[in-house]
């Protein structure tokens, strides 16, 4: 039988032991063809391979039956071997967004301890239960930082002087963006993950002493594990209960009753990032290959912009942010950026980032901060009333042009 396995190409690897020291496999023998380390590496210098391999199999138990799956293995080809299936991300069902060991949400208990399915090998004898409930969540988490500009659903006004936000970020996407600027926590599978209570715990302690008036959790993605973020929310709500609470996501896998949870959960500060008008670009933005899933996130980005300025406007304020570069945005798109949004409302906070070299876009030249003024003026044009751009020597905004670092 033939296998999907990953190669490491000598010739393009560069010794910088992100696969080691941030995305380490978890097989110690041998591939198990999970590809978190090609999606992870920098240098793009795992490859994907077909390799012919004897056929073996072990025994597991799932929820106390026995089942005979393939090995070597993840335990999610494993039980997707004996037709368990995982769900779409953002749900409470068994899914497996990330694929990169950094969200937790494909989690199972194994041998009485939550284990990623996704990055986790099958041995001999496991045992796994299916039903998590009974087990705290878990993610990746850094930070927490103090944030001196916040993100793009951070209220333009409260910038200034001092820090704005505690925040914390969380390992784990579901896209693939090439030029991610924050690859070194999007793609960590090493860090030991906590739960919502100690994440909630430290992020207030960072707020109290940096006497920010709001927190945010970014990524990565953070809703890409539910039952985690929510808890988070309610945890950080309990501990604070006055502050601005904010979550920063792309948008893609949120639903509307989804975020009616987070409202309720006490999160009342949203940036969501739709990233482009047009899914060609979004698809070159992201890394998403697939033009239907491309599809069906950019529309769902845009969509559950609609619905919290809707259903929310009292409750949360709400911005959005997309990231410019010349090499995959036109300034027509922009325009059509700010068509789109002052269609839905000309005073929505629009945060515009200047995208520079970074993952797998080394070559990338950093927007200036001239260009960044320019699509700031075209989108005022379009009638947006609350544009900021992020540039290279701080945050221009819709009244005070302050240097923030
Ligand atoms: S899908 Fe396994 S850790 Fe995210």
């Amino acid at each position: 039988m033939y296998r999907t396995v990953v190669e490491v190409d000598a010739e393009s690897c560069r010794s910088c032991r992100f696969c080691i020291d941030v995305n380490r496999c978890m097989s110690s023998t041998q591939c198990i063809g999970c590809l978190s380390c090609y999606w992870s590496c920098p240098h793009t210098a795992r490859k994907i391979r077909l390799r012919e391999v004897k056929e073996k199999h072990v025994n597991i138990w799932i929820n106390g039956v026995k089942y005979l799956v393939p090995y070597p293995s993840t335990l999610k080809q494993a039980l997707e071997s004996v037709g368990i299936v995982f769900s779409k991300p953002g749900s409470y069902k068994l899914s497996s967004p990330c694929n990169l060991g950094g969200c937790w949400a494909c989690s199972v208990i194994v041998d009485g301890k939550l284990e990623r399915t996704c990055v986790t090998p099958v041995r001999e004898g496991l045992s796994l239960k299916l039903d998590v409930e009974e087990a705290e969540p878990l993610r990746i988490v850094h930070g927490p930082q103090p944030h001196r500009v916040g993100g793009k659903g951070t209220p333009w006004w409260e910038v200034g002087i001092g820090y704005v936000e505690a925040a914390i970020w969380v390992a784990g996407c579901n896209l693939r963006c090439p030029q991610c600027q924050n690859y070194h926590v999007t793609y960590d599978n090493v860090t030991d993950p906590v739960t919502p209570k100690e994440a909630a715990r430290i992020i207030t302690l960072c707020s109290r002493r940096y006497d920010t008036r709001g927190i945010a959790i970014s990524g990565g993605e953070p809703t890409l594990n539910r039952r985690w973020l929510i808890k988070f929310f309610e945890e950080a709500k309990k501990l604070n209960p006055d502050k601005r609470l904010h979550l920063d996501s792309n948008g893609t896998i949120i639903t509307e009753e989804y975020v009616d949870e987070l409202v309720e959960a006490g999160c009342n500060n949203i940036g969501i990032e739709p990233k482009a008008s047009r899914l060609e670009t979004y698809m070159k933005i992201t890394g998403i290959g697939d033009r239907e899933l491309a599809r069906s996130y950019h529309e769902n980005s845009w969509n559950i912009i609609k619905y919290i300025l809707d259903r929310y406007s009292e409750r949360v304020y709400l911005g959005v942010g997309f990231a410019y570069n010349r090499e995959w945005m036109t300034l027509d798109e922009v325009e059509e950026i700010g068509d789109k949004v002052a269609s839905i409302d000309r005073e929505l906070q629009v945060t515009v980032l200047d995208y520079f070299p970074s993952f797998r876009r080394r070559t990338l030249s950093r927007p200036s901060v001239e260009e960044m003024l320019n699509l700031k003026r075209i989108l005022e044009d379009r009638g947006l009333r609350t544009v900021i751009v992020q540039t290279s020597i701080g945050h221009f905004g819709p009244v005070k042009e302050s240097r923030t670092y």
